[in-house]
């Protein structure tokens, strides 16, 4: 029977797949009641919790990483938007920064985010507003070398106009883009969530001067209806 990260049984057999229904209450909106509705009957929502990752969003790398295998043993990894911390729990058990599979290489995982984030073990995380002006800079004394994959999972709070949102995604994507052409290892790799909306194509356009390969994925645990998809450059060319 499969075994999750964390040891417990993934199987889900025996579980009745009840749908739960939330009432509207007196102040809460309706939005707030479809939210919760949403979240209660989401698999991955409750994968997460029975495995013990802190968000539903440590199944997007998982899938992404099933596909590219980027979090090898040993690699050096930034992540950017890092809050609450699944994708850091990922990283952490995949590139064996923990050394717990013996024989292996031991990985490092450097996490920011302008958000507090509880520490994750065997990661190191900072509080860090990315588009500072030295952001950059500072990361990259914390990391204190190269590093052989950088993602980005960096989304502002949604403005509900979509325009809006792609365009910001956007700019967080492209600083996240430059960033990873000052500190990748050649071979490296570049993964980054950006929204459909347009703007993607020119810096689609950058990245494939960068890197021989350049992907657009919508991994399953993306949500059907979010025009989220993420972006995987790899083979950096230095
Ligand atoms: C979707 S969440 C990331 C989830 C994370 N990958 C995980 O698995 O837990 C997006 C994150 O981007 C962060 N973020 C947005 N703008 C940022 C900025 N300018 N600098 C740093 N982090 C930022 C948010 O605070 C938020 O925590």
């Amino acid at each position: 029977m499969a075994k999750t990260p964390t040891g417990k049984n993934n199987s889900g057999r025996g579980q009745r797949d009840l749908k739960v229904k939330v009432k509207t209450a007196r102040g809460r909106k309706i939005s707030s009641t479809r939210w919760l509705e949403r979240q209660l009957n989401d698999p991955y929502v409750k994968r997460a919790q029975v495995e013990g990752y802190r968000g539903r969003a440590a199944f997007k790398i998982l899938e992404l990483d099933d596909k590219f295998r980027f979090l090898v043993p040993g690699a050096r990894i930034v992540d950017l938007g890092c809050a609450p911390g699944g994708w850091l729990q990922v990283a952490v058990q995949r590139v064996n920064a923990l050394g717990e599979k013996s024989g292996k290489k031991i990985g490092t995982v450097l996490g920011v985010d302008i958000q507090e984030v509880e520490p994750v073990a065997g990661s190191e995380v900072h509080q860090l507003d990315f588009m500072e002006d030295d952001a950059d800079q500072k990361v990259k004394d914390w990391l204190g070398g190269k590093a052989d994959v950088v993602m980005s999972d960096m989304a502002a709070a949604s403005s509900g106009h979509k325009q809006t949102d792609h365009l910001r995604i956007m700019a967080l994507c492209e600083t996240a883009a430059y960033f990873a052409f000052d500190v990748l290892e050649q071979g490296g790799t570049f993964v980054a969530k950006v929204l459909a909306g347009g703007a993607e194509g020119d810096l689609q356009k950058i990245l494939k001067q960068k890197f021989d390969k350049v992907a657009h994925v919508k991994p399953p645990a993306s949500r059907a209806d979010s025009s989220e998809k993420f972006v995987v450059a790899t083979g950096f060319r230095g």
